[in-house]
C-alpha cells in the first residue's frame, strides 16, 4: 500500500467525504451524484472556442488548456466530478506511438499493429521508462485544475487495453473491432504481450493523474462489448487488471471529523484507511458487468442497453453502479426526459450506491441547457 501525499484532496479531507467518492465506496447518499461521459467537448461553445486553431492531442498536452476544459462542464453545470480532458491515446503518444485524433472520425495511427513483430516494436519503449518526466503536462493540468476545483473532485481515467488495442490492431476506428479479435486467437503470445504492454502504458497514465490529485479513476473499456464473455474472461481481463493494479494501492486515511460525517471507523479511534476508488465502464457489456467488476474495480459503469436494477441484480446487488440515461433522451421533448431520468433514479436504489450518467458519452450536438436541468433534476430527486 502506498499512501497519497498530504496534500492531495483525498487525503487532506477535501474530496474524501464528497457525494462522488462515497458513492462509489458503497455509501448511498441522500443526493445522488451526477456527472456527465464527455461532459467537456462539442456541447459547450465556451469548448469550441477555445479550441480553435489547436489540435485535439495538443490541447490534451498544454496544461492550462486542459485544465479549463476540464474546468467549463464543472462551472457550467453544478456536477459532482470534473472528469479530466484528455484522451484514452494520450499515453500511447508520450509512449512514443505515431497518433492523432481526427475530428469527427476519431484516434488514427500511422502504423497499424497486426504482427508479432509490431509488437515487438512498440516493446522498444519500455513502460516502466515513462517516469514523471514522460506525463509532466499530465501532473501539471491536474495540479491546476484540482487547485481550482477546491472540494469537488476530479475523475482521472484511461483506456483499458482492449479498446486500445481495438484502435491499434486496426490503425484507426472500426465497426467490430474485428482484426483485434482476430489476433487475439490468431496469435495469442502476441495479443498477450500487446495487451500487458498497453496495460502498463495506461496503467502509468492512471497513476500520474491519481496521484497529482484525481480522487477517482475510471477505466473505459469502451468496445469491450463486442467480446464474448469467453474472450473476455481469457484474452482481456487479466490485462485490464493488470491496468488497474497500477493504482490499485494508492490509500488515505479518512481524517476523524466527529459529528461532521466522519466513518464509523474514524468514530471509534481507529484509522479508516481507503482505496482510490476505481469505476469499470463499457459499452454493450450486460454480459460482462460481474468480469468486469471482479478485473478490481470498485463501482461499474452500465451502459443505457440494460437498466440499473438488472445491472444491480448481475452484480449480486453489492456493487455501486454509475449509469445510464441513454444519450438518444437528451434531445427528446423535456417531459420525456424527465421521466427516463427518474425511472433511472428509481432503478438505482437497487444498488448499494448509485451515481447517475450517461450511458455513453454526451452526443457533440446535444444543447447544454438540457444537461443542467438533468443535473437540477438529480439533486433535487429524493427516495421516496
Ligand atoms: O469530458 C470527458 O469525458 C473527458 C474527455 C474524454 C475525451 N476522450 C475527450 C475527447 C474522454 C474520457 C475520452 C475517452 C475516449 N476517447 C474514449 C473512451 C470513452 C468513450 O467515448 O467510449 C474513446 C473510445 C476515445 C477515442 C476517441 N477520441 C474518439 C472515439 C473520439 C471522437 C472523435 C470525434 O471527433 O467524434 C475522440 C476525440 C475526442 N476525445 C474528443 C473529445 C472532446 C473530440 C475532439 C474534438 O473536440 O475535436
Amino acid at each position: 500500500m502506498t499512501s497519497l501525499h498530504s496534500g492531495h484532496p483525498l487525503a487532506a479531507g477535501r474530496t474524501a467525504g464528497s457525494r462522488l467518492v462515497r458513492s462509489y465506496q458503497g455509501e448511498r447518499q441522500e443526493v445522488t451524484p451526477v456527472w456527465f461521459m464527455r461532459q467537456a467537448g462539442r456541447s459547450l461553445p465556451e469548448y469550441r472556442e477555445l479550441r480553435v486553431g489547436t489540435r485535439m492531442l495538443d490541447a490534451c498536452l498544454d496544461p492550462a488548456m486542459a485544465s479549463e476544459i476540464t474546468l467549463q462542464p464543472v462551472r457550467r453545470h453544478g456536477v459532482d466530478a470534473g472528469i479530466f480532458f484528455s484522451d484514452i491515446v494520450v499515453p500511447l503518444k508520450l509512449a512514443g506511438v505515431a497518433v492523432e485524433i481526427q475530428p469527427g472520425k476519431g484516434p488514427v495511427f500511422e502504423h497499424a499493429v497486426r504482427t508479432a513483430d509490431d509488437v515487438s516494436r512498440l516493446e522498444e519503449t519500455d513502460p516502466a521508462s515513462l517516469g514523471d518526466d514522460t506525463f509532466a503536462a499530465i501532473a501539471e493540468a491536474v495540479r491546476l485544475t484540482t487547485a481550482e476545483l477546491g472540494d469537488t473532485p476530479l475523475i482521472g481515467f484511461a483506456g483499458a487495453p482492449f479498446t486500445l488495442a481495438a484502435y491499434l490492431v486496426e490503425g484507426g476506428p472500426s465497426k467490430d473491432h474485428i482484426r483485434a479479435r482476430t489476433l487475439m486467437h490468431a496469435d495469442p503470445e502476441a495479443w498477450a504481450r500487446l495487451m500487458a504492454w498497453t496495460a502498463d502504458v495506461s496503467g502509468a497514465f492512471l497513476r500520474a493523474q491519481v496521484l497529482a490529485g484525481a480522487s477517482a479513476a475510471q477505466l473505459f473499456d469502451s468496445w469491450a462489448g463486442s467480446l464474448s464473455l469467453a474472450d473476455y474472461a481469457e484474452h482481456v481481463a487479466p490485462a485490464s487488471a493488470r491496468a488497474l493494479s497500477h493504482v490499485r494501492d494508492l490509500t488515505y486515511e479518512v481524517a476523524e471529523a466527529p459529528g461532521a460525517g466522519g466513518s464509523e471507523a474514524a468514530e471509534a479511534g481507529e484509522p479508516d484507511t481507503r482505496n482510490v476508488p476505481l469505476v469499470h465502464f463499457g459499452v454493450g457489456t450486460g454480459e460482462l458487468l460481474k468480469a468486469m467488476h471482479d478485473v478490481g474495480a470498485d463501482a461499474v459503469g452500465v451502459d443505457y442497453r440494460i437498466p440499473l436494477d438488472e445491472a444491480s441484480r448481475r452484480l449480486g446487488h453489492v456493487v455501486p453502479v454509475q449509469g445510464n440515461v441513454d444519450p438518444a433522451m437528451l434531445d427528446a421533448p423535456w417531459p420525456v426526459l424527465e421521466a427516463h431520468v427518474r425511472d433511472v433514479l428509481r432503478r438505482g436504489l437497487e444498488a448499494p450506491a448509485h451515481v447517475l450518467n450517461l450511458g455513453h458519452g454526451v452526443p457533440p450536438e446535444t444543447d447544454p441547457t438540457v444537461l443542467t436541468r438533468v443535473v437540477e433534476l438529480v439533486h433535487a430527486w429524493r427516495a421516496a
